[in-house]
């Protein structure tokens, strides 16, 4: 079995808060990502997809087309937006690290699975110091 990553990245704003609890107890769970006026980050996307090499190409997938459909399916309606406004499956989150690879993942699944592939984790990094995976368990 050889696993291989596909690299995307993108921008977009959002917020987590919890509309009942006070601005003090916001900032205190979610940190600047509590700033009431939305914030943005860089994100970067890792999807890996497992399989068995391919006789006669060598390939897993093709990472070329693995890369236009992480493009259709996530980054084309999330980058440059405002995750808790902007973007129909991700609207109704709680718009954290782990939420959204969960999402990433339901959209991407069924797709890599038509050009031959098994998704084995969404890797979704935040900040230069989190990240979150997710094996779809
Ligand atoms: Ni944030």
């Amino acid at each position: 079995m050889v696993y291989i990553t596909r690299r995307e990245r993108f921008s977009a704003a959002h917020k987590l808060a919890i509309p009942a609890w006070s601005e003090e107890q916001n900032f205190k769970t979610f940190g600047k990502c509590a700033n009431p006026n939305w914030h943005g980050h860089n994100y970067t996307l890792y999807v890996t997809v497992k399989g068995i090499p391919e006789p006669s190409t060598g390939f897993v997938v093709d990472l070329s087309t693995l890369g236009d459909i992480i493009k259709e399916e996530v980054i084309q309606h999330v980058d440059h937006k405002n995750l808790n406004l902007d973007v129909e499956f991700t609207k109704h989150l709680m718009t954290s690290t782990e939420n959204l690879a969960i999402a990433f993942w339901q959209r991407l699944e069924s797709r890599i699975a038509e050009i031959g592939g098994v998704l084995h984790c969404i890797k979704l990094q935040e900040t230069e110091n989190n990240y979150v995976e997710y094996y779809g368990e």
